[in-house]
């Protein structure tokens, strides 16, 4: 079991807590005092495989039922969020009332952001219950929707008061939602460079096992480390971005959908090694090592077809990217990642072709 905290000189600290088994002994006391209204948001595909969860929720939130939101990246949007609204404007949302959100990171970033901006912030909890929730969205209080230009353009910094992550609750995640977040754990364990990269390297754990449990407790505690030094975002939370930038092109690219985030920072983290070595100096051994996972995790390590100058285009659309030039994270060693700006458009579409071609 491990316990965090993310502090904030604006709010309450956010509690993190990770244990195998904590959903089945939940505690509502514990979580919101006894008079507090608890409002439960839940994706209805995860209390359909975890019914006990369900029976266990439902007695939180007194005579209204679960709020079942079936929602995917596509419907990630305000439309979404007034429909919240709206539920909470029937069911009498006060200032006082904890939301507790339950499902993967499309989830609690719509229901945090909801949170965020209702009655100007009320409090919640988030239960993520993907891979990629678990060790990344929904911890450090960056929530946001969709809009039509582009991926959580709409959002504000708001800290769930807690966030409880039971490792047992991936059991049952697709294997394909196991490959979207292990991009993440690839990430963390470069820029870290301590436990989590010796641990990789000394063997890969399958997909699924419950090896998972401490690589998920690794990864989260990267994130939260990270977060507490610079929550807002200013400087060293860029380090997060790495492999992010040639992953944001990919998906753009390719359409959201059609290549998991998972795999675009996989290849993208690929490509950023690559580029470190150019530019830094790094050890080609390092990108021989994430090859390595990705293959044990038969994650791809190619794409077909790609026009590497619409890929760079895709990259650059943001119009802070246009006024400022792309900010890439390039690592120096393991565990040293570096800000770095004007890379030339040559040098990436090369290293995009040189790595990515299949
Ligand atoms: N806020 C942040 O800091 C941050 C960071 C990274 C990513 N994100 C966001 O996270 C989102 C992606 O989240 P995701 O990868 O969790 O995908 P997701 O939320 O779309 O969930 C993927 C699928 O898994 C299903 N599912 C969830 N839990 C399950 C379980 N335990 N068993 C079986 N099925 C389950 C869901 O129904 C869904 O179909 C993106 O929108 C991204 O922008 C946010
Ligand atoms: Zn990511």
């Amino acid at each position: 079991m491990s316990t965090w905290y993310i502090e904030s000189t604006t709010a309450k600290s956010s509690r993190i807590i990770l244990q195998r088994g904590i959903l089945g002994e939940l505690n509502r006391e514990e979580w919101a005092p006894a008079g507090t209204p608890v409002v439960v948001i839940a994706d209805p595909t995860v209390l359909s495989k975890h019914p006990d969860l369900e029976t266990r929720l439902a007695q939180w939130t007194g005579p209204d039922p679960i709020y079942q939101l079936d929602i995917s990246e596509s419907t990630k949007n305000l439309t979404t969020v007034e429909n919240l609204y709206q539920e909470f404007g029937t069911r009498h949302v006060r200032r006082d009332t904890v939301v507790v959100a339950v499902g993967g990171g499309v989830l609690t970033d719509t229901v945090g952001y909801a949170a965020a901006t209702y009655l100007r912030g009320i409090k919640w909890i988030a239960i993520p219950t993907t891979l990629l929730g678990q060790v990344d969205a929904a911890i450090g209080g960056k929530v946001a929707v969709n809009v039509a230009w582009g991926k959580n353009l709409v959002g504000a910094f708001h800290l769930p008061q807690a966030v409880i992550i039971d490792p047992y609750m991936l059991h049952t995640l697709p294997i394909r939602q196991w490959r979207a977040g292990v991009g993440e754990v690839m990430k963390s364990a470069l820029i870290d460079g301590q436990w989590l990269w010796e641990r990789l390297n000394h063997s890969v754990p399958a997909l699924g096992s419950e090896e998972w449990d401490s690589l998920v407790e690794a990864t989260a505690g990267i994130k939260v480390a990270i977060v507490n030094n610079d929550l807002e975002e200013t400087a060293s939370r860029m380090y997060l971005n790495f492999g992010h930038t040639v992953a944001h092109g990919l998906e753009t690219y390719f359409g959201y959908g059609r290549i998991t985030h998972g795999e675009a920072v996989a290849m993208g983290t690929r490509v950023a090694l690559a580029l470190s070595e150019d530019v830094l100096g790094l050890d080609g051994t390092v990108r021989q090592a994430m090859e390595h996972w990705m293959a044990e995790w038969e994650l791809p390590l190619t794409v077909s077809q790609a026009n590497w100058g619409a890929v760079w285009e895709a990259m650059t659309q943001d119009k802070k990217s246009r006024a400022h030039g792309l900010q890439w994270v390039l690592l120096k060693k393991v565990g040293q990642p570096v800000i770095y700006r004007d890379l030339p458009q040559s040098q990436v579409q090369e290293a995009m072709e040189r790595i990515l071609r299949t």
